[in-house]
């Protein structure tokens, strides 16, 4: 055997309010699983997904992280490192839109990247699902506009819960790191 089997280890955080479905993402995406019920992650924790990109084997390590106030700003130690950032809202409450900035300035304070005007970000949009979309309050558009005015920002619309481009947002989240 030779040294081609290494794998790179891509580490990613995700961040964003306080239920807007962070860790159902990531249980979707690494268990094909999904809860209804809701259970606030205390703190941090990360799970991994190996993953095959061209002639290259990449283990994500996504961190998952608590939206609650009380828990923000896990330190500098924490985000030192990433090499992507995913910024996740609901597209049926408008605070958790509001609030993508302040997540956005908060992690590049903290991770102090070497070019934070390109450090790379994805924005997920997600419970699409819910209503059958009539109850969304933040349009693509909008969504798409906040990414554009911040650079170039990938933004996908999700759902955890039926599992849409779930997959697709993740390997997307995996190109942008490597
Ligand atoms: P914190 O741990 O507090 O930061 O929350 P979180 O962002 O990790 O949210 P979580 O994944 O715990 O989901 C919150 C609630 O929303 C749960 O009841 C989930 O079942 C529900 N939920 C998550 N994603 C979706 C989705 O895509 N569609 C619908 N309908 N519900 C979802």
């Amino acid at each position: 055997m030779d040294g081609s089997t290494r794998r790179t280890l891509l580490k990613v955080i995700v961040l964003g309010d306080s239920g807007v479905g962070k860790t159902s993402m990531m249980n979707q995406y690494v268990h094909k699983k999904f809860s209804p019920h809701y259970k606030s992650t205390i703190g941090a924790d990360f799970v991994t997904k190996e993953l095959q990109i061209d002639d290259k084997q990449v283990t994500l390590q996504i961190w998952d992280t608590a939206g609650q106030e009380r828990f923000q700003s896990l330190g500098a130690a924490f985000y030192r490192g990433a090499e992507c950032c995913v910024l996740v809202y609901d597209v049926n409450v408008l605070r958790s839109f509001e609030t993508l900035n302040t997540w956005r300035q908060e992690f590049l304070k903290q991770a102090d990247p070497a070019d934070p005007d390109n450090f790379p970000f994805i924005l997920l949009g997600n419970k699409i699902d819910l209503d059958g979309g009539n109850s969304r309050v933040v349009s693509e558009r909008q969504a798409k506009e906040w990414c554009d005015s911040r650079g170039n920002i990938a933004y996908f619309e999700t759902s955890a819960k039926e599992g849409y481009n779930v997959d697709e947002a993740f390997l997307c989240v995996a190109r942008t790191a490597l």
